[in-house]
């Protein structure tokens, strides 16, 4: 049998084990679709590397904190899906708040002294409920989904409809 020029395509062989034999019209279609799919999971893989949002499996859009972590009271930074969120507990519930400024994205920090979030970038700054009250922003620090179940803090899901 003269191999030279010949075009092989896997396929199963009659014992489960792997075979070749020629290709056939369409197998190219299937060999690209192939490619198409690496190529999409190879791209997934990198995406996920550098921590993108992607519909290529998402991240967990979760966190958990532990509820004792969260002292009632006092202001507690996290990390949600890589970004800065404030938890802030009181008697009445708690409540997230994206520390993510919202002119040009830079993460703001409170400043207990004179109880207002100031943004390090330009002149911005927002009050205890994250409202805008100088500088060059309008809109309120966004706030972000948040419930406690049993000894959990769970950041980023809303509850689910009862
Ligand atoms: S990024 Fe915060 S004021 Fe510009």
């Amino acid at each position: 049998m003269d191999l030279r020029g010949a075009r092989w395509a896997p396929e199963q062989g009659p014992h489960g084990g792997a075979a070749l034999r020629e290709r056939r019209p369409g197998d190219e279609k299937s060999a690209l679709q192939r490619r198409e799919v690496l190529r999409l999971l190879l791209g997934c893989a990198a995406a996920g590397q550098v921590g993108l949002l992607t519909g290529c499996g998402d991240p967990d859009p979760e966190t958990r904190v532990p509820l004792a972590d969260v002292p009632v009271g006092r202001r507690v930074r996290i990390r949600h899906l890589g970004d800065a969120v404030e938890l802030l507990r009181s008697e009445d519930g708690i409540v997230a708040r994206s520390l993510r400024c919202t002119h040009q994205k830079c993460e703001v920090f409170w400043n207990a002294p004179d109880n207002v979030y100031r943004c390090p970038c330009h002149p911005a700054q927002f009050d205890a409920e994250g409202r805008p009250l100088a500088g060059p922003v309008t809109e309120p620090l966004a706030t972000v989904p948040v419930r406690i179940e049993g000894d959990t803090v769970i950041v980023g899901t809303p509850a689910p409809a009862l």
